[in-house]
């Protein structure tokens, strides 16, 4: 593997001794401590009012977040929800921060021991974080046999996106095609992969996308959960003669709801970011009741029971990351930002690397194969009963399988 002298201080960087002043990137240990921050969110959530009762006890999931969900979501937030565990348990992993273009840059360096594991970035998506990623970090350095007695292990690094969490808000004009250029200079000069592999979920999948078609000789395997190309209708669907099975059906049920009565959230996002991130800004419970609607409509109905680890902790989690770091509002922007970044035309992105997709049921979108197949070099399309739009958390062991087998098809 050829190295530029500044990858190669930079790694060596990464390596050893992280404090090396004169890095160019500036690559820092870093470590996760919001504790001082609990008492606030605390004493916050626990004054929030709720109406004792329903307004309209049989509207259903389908108008929003069910007051019972949120009333238990607060009361296990206030009485019940332990962060310094969870702090503890993140910090685990191997953080760094990096300064590329001036956007200080968070993410997650889990080496493998195997010298020939193949270098791996994760992408998460909205309102995701490197969290969601948590239980598959470490089982994906480990060496995995293929049945063909081909080994498969991962570096694995796991951004925080520009405006989430421990990474600073980019500039107004920034979008994902910027994000994906970072997340390139990230892997190939800062951490000195000159081949790797990506796996993409939610935006993730977008900027993910923007690799596969844009790098093309360091991006060379792309695994999807999600796609940039907005998901065929029912319509669409019969009127190419698609046969869907009965879970596919499932799935594109939800995905109707979702894209004719659920889109709500994206385009207020989309259009007026200030109003709600300002809204809900120093607000835990109403962050919690903005995102838990959609986590309600978006993940398996059997969540928290195995493989599933998307319980009420998990979720709290993954809010109390937003709320914690005040980036619930920078996190928006996205939406603001990249207006045309999930596209109604599928086009195929000019590349030989190999492209892997897993469908989960019970999120809220179904690309059947015949779709995913127009937009890259498709070699695997897979269907889980079990699981949905945070797959990481939601059937990690289905993830960790899928990811595994985009290494049988890696050739850097
Ligand atoms: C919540 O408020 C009640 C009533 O004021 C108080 O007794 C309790 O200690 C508070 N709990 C927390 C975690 O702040
Ligand atoms: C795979 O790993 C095992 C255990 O480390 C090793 O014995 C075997 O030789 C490896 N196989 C290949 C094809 O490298
Ligand atoms: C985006 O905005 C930054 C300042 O915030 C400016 O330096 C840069 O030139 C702008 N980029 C484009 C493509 O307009
Ligand atoms: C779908 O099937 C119908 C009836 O067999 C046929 O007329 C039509 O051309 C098919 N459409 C496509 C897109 O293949
Ligand atoms: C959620 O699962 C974790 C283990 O993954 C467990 O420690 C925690 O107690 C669970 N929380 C709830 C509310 O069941």
């Amino acid at each position: 593997m050829f190295l530029s002298l500044v990858s190669a201080l930079a790694f060596a960087a990464v390596l050893t001794d992280v404090s090396i002043a004169d890095d160019t990137f500036n690559v820092q240990p870093f470590k996760i401590d919001l504790s001082s921050e609990v008492p606030h969110l605390l004493d916050l959530a626990n004054k929030t009012r709720l109406p004792l009762k329903p307004l309209y006890p049989d509207a259903g999931l389908y108008k929003g977040i069910e007051l019972d969900y949120l009333r238990k979501l607060q009361t296990a937030l206030v009485g019940n929800f332990d962060w310094e565990a969870q702090q503890a348990a993140l910090n685990e992993f191997n953080h760094y921060t990096v300064v590329i273009e001036g956007q200080t840059v968070h993410f997650v360096h889990q080496k493998s021991d195997d010298p020939d594991a193949i270098p791996l970035i994760l992408l998460h998506g909205w309102p995701g974080s490197f969290y969601e990623f948590s239980p598959v970090i470490k089982p994906l350095t480990e060496s995995w046999t293929s049945a063909t007695g081909k080994n498969v292990s991962y570096h694995v690094v796991v951004p925080s996106l520009p405006g989430f969490v421990f990474s600073s808000p980019p500039p107004q004009n920034w979008t994902v095609d910027d994000d994906a250029r970072i997340f390139n200079t990230l892997m190939s000069e800062v951490l000195g992969y000159s081949t790797f592999a990506v796996h993409g979920t939610d935006w993730g999948s977008v900027i993910g996308y923007s690799l596969y078609s844009t790098f093309t000789t360091t991006t060379r395997a792309a695994h999807f959960v999600f796609l940039p190309f907005f998901p065929p209708t029912a319509e669409e669907i019969a009127a190419n003669n698609i046969t869907l099975s009965e879970e596919q059906k499932v799935t594109l049920q939800r995905g109707t709801e979702w894209f004719s009565t659920g889109i709500a959230y994206f385009m207020e996002q989309e259009n007026k970011p200030n109003d709600i991130g300002l809204a809900l800004y120093d607000n835990p419970v109403g962050q919690l009741a903005w995102i838990g609607g959609l986590n309600e409509r978006a993940e398996d109905p059997r969540a928290g029971t195995p493989p599933s680890v998307l319980n009420d902790t998990a979720f709290l989690t993954l809010v109390s990351l937003y709320y914690l770091t005040n980036t619930f509002h920078s996190s928006l922007w996205i939406y603001a930002q990249n207006p045309n970044g999930f596209r109604g035309t599928y086009t195929k992105a000019n590349t030989d690397a190999p492209m892997l997709f897993s469908q989960f049921e019970y999120t809220n979108a179904l690309w059947p194969q015949e779709y995913v197949a127009k937009v890259g070099n498709l070699v695997s399309y897979k269907f889980h009963d079990f699981g949905g739009h945070f797959a990481g958390l939601d059937n990690p062991p289905a993830l960790i399988e899928d990811i595994r087998e985009m290494g049988l098809y890696f050739d850097a």
